[in-house]
């Protein structure tokens, strides 16, 4: 989650010039970046693929010529909406909260921060302040922002264009810290002014390794607050160097209204998997699913090796992969095959248990369904900061078989779930964060919980139903927002005693 696609980075930007400055910050610079930055997007993405990606976004293009309308109104509102009916002077909420992520891009802090304004926006109908929201962080993408329910863009748009006065405003920089100001790459700064023009500015972040490096603790320290999500975190950061008085924890909520299994009817996942090994079979006995980005980080060797070496294909379970890229192509197939290939994984005497990938692109809306279609949950990562794919399956009921390391430590426990046992800690051999260290979940206990859980369905379903009621005691929106609520409110005390 730390670090962006697609960056270009650029040198030291220039701070703003300090003209009068009021929110909206609409000016046409920050229109055109933002377009731009839209279609370097694409164009980047073009010149790296293939014909198909470009025949594939023409056709979305001429499929929904109002796509990029929509988009466009969104970072470019024409006319002044909302207008505020004139304040009460009492009732008035007198400060704002000024929420700056990537809303518009999809990925982790994008999920995460979509978490918090919709549990805000739900509470803060009786609240002390007023919100407002800034895509910033990352590039935007049409893609997702087409996947969301409308309720979602509906919100989006009118948070976007809440008009705030600069003097009230607390700021929430919600994203890498690179991305603060000065960023390191282009992005709408955050604060897009200087430090000491806000009421006071909160940085929300966090990263998977076990310490947090140089740059990040120098740009975690010029924060009043610093927002984690974690224990792990709060000891991460401040053995690191960050101001132990400005870290604060701050949980993620997760959406238990929208991932209840009762909702919905599960997907046929065969329909939208291509199989990569073993036989396609119409009824498994048993489905595992996972859902992660494409990277080493994921531990989705780890999963493949404890699978493959597990079942076989008379056991009649089966394993989906939901993926996308990250700084990788979407060959995730052949990238499978090469990995069991090179680590000698014998087959089976009665063949490999079916292995399918999910590639296409799932609708935030559609995924209840994804998770609804397995029977476990099971990510062998080598660290994550909150693991939202997590905490969404524990929401759908699912027993989750995860590495008992790093953010989900906050939330697992033996009674909701199987924390998987790390062997060891290694070192991290590539990336921005070369050098640290994270868990190497253990391949020998992995097989092991596989094959528990399936053998203990009346057991793994009674965790998942913890599972599910320990998200809403914990992580309700309404329960999450309280506390964000609460945080804020203090400060204003402090601000204005
Ligand atoms: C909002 O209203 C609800 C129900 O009346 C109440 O329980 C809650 O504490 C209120 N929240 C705030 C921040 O005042
Ligand atoms: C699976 O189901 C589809 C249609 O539902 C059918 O066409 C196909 O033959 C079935 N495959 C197997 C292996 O049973
Ligand atoms: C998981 O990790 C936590 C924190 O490190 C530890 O207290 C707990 O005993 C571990 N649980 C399991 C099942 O290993």
């Amino acid at each position: 989650m730390a670090s962006q696609k697609n960056q270009q980075p650029i040198s030291q930007p220039q701070s703003l010039p300090t003209r009068p400055f009021t929110f909206k910050l609409k000016s046409s610079v920050f229109y055109l970046s933002s377009i731009l930055i839209l279609i370097l997007a694409i164009s980047f993405s073009l010149t790296k693929k293939n014909f198909l990606k470009t025949q594939h976004l023409k056709y979305t293009f001429s499929l929904h010529p109002t796509l990029f309308q929509t988009l466009f109104r969104f970072l470019h509102p024409v006319k002044k909406p909302i207008q505020t009916k004139e304040p009460d002077p009492i009732s008035i909420p007198p400060n704002y909260v000024l929420w700056m992520a990537p809303f518009l891009s999809g990925g982790g802090y994008s999920s995460e921060a979509w978490s918090y304004i919709l549990a805000l926006y739900e509470q803060n109908k009786n609240c002390s302040f007023r919100m407002a929201i800034e895509h910033h962080g990352d590039l935007e993408s049409l893609e997702f922002w087409e996947g969301l329910p409308k309720y979602m863009k509906n919100l989006a748009t009118e948070l976007y264009h809440t008009e705030c006065s600069m003097k009230e405003i607390i700021v929430v920089c919600h994203s890498e810290p690179g991305a603060w100001n000065p960023p390191l790459f282009a992005t709408l700064p955050c604060p897009p002014i200087a430090y000491e023009n806000f009421k006071s500015v909160i940085g929300r972040t966090m990263f998977e390794t076990d310490r947090v490096s140089l740059e990040h603790v120098k740009r975690c320290n010029q924060m009043d607050y610093v927002w984690v999500p974690t224990e792990f975190h709060v000891s991460t950061f401040t053995k690191s160097g960050v101001d132990p008085s400005k870290v604060v924890k701050i949980v993620q909520p997760v959406d238990v209204k929208f991932f209840d299994p009762v909702e919905y009817e599960p997907f046929n996942p065969a329909s939208i998997g291509k199989l990569v090994m073993g036989k396609t079979t119409n009824n498994s006995k048993f489905v595992f699913i996972s859902i992660f980005k494409w990277e080493y980080r994921k531990g989705w060797d780890v999963l493949l090796k404890s699978y493959l070496e597990e079942f076989m294909e008379a056991d009649g379970v089966a394993l989906y992969l939901l993926t996308n890229p990250y700084h990788s192509d979407r060959d995730f197939s052949n990238k499978m095959v090469d990995f069991v290939k090179k680590s000698g994984i014998k087959k089976p005497v009665t063949g490999w248990p079916p292995v399918y990938v999910i590639d296409t692109h799932i609708a935030q809306s559609d995924l209840p369904r994804v998770y609804k279609a397995a029977d476990s949950f099971v990510l062998p990562s080598r660290g994550e900061g909150w693991g939202r794919p997590l905490v969404e399956a524990m929401a759908m009921s699912l027993p989750v078989i995860a590495t008992n390391w790093s953010g989900p430590t906050e939330y697992m426990t033996e009674e909701n779930s199987y924390p998987l046992l790390v062997d060891r800690m290694s070192e991290v051999m590539e990336g921005p964060f070369r050098g640290h260290l994270w868990a190497e979940p253990s391949v020998t206990k992995l097989r092991v919980l596989m094959r528990h859980v399936m053998n203990n369905v009346d057991e793994s379903k009674a965790k998942g139903r913890k599972a599910r009621e320990d998200m809403i005691t914990k992580f309700a929106p309404e329960i999450v927002a309280d506390i964000v609520s609460k945080h804020v409110q203090n400060i204003v005390k402090k601000m204005d005693p």
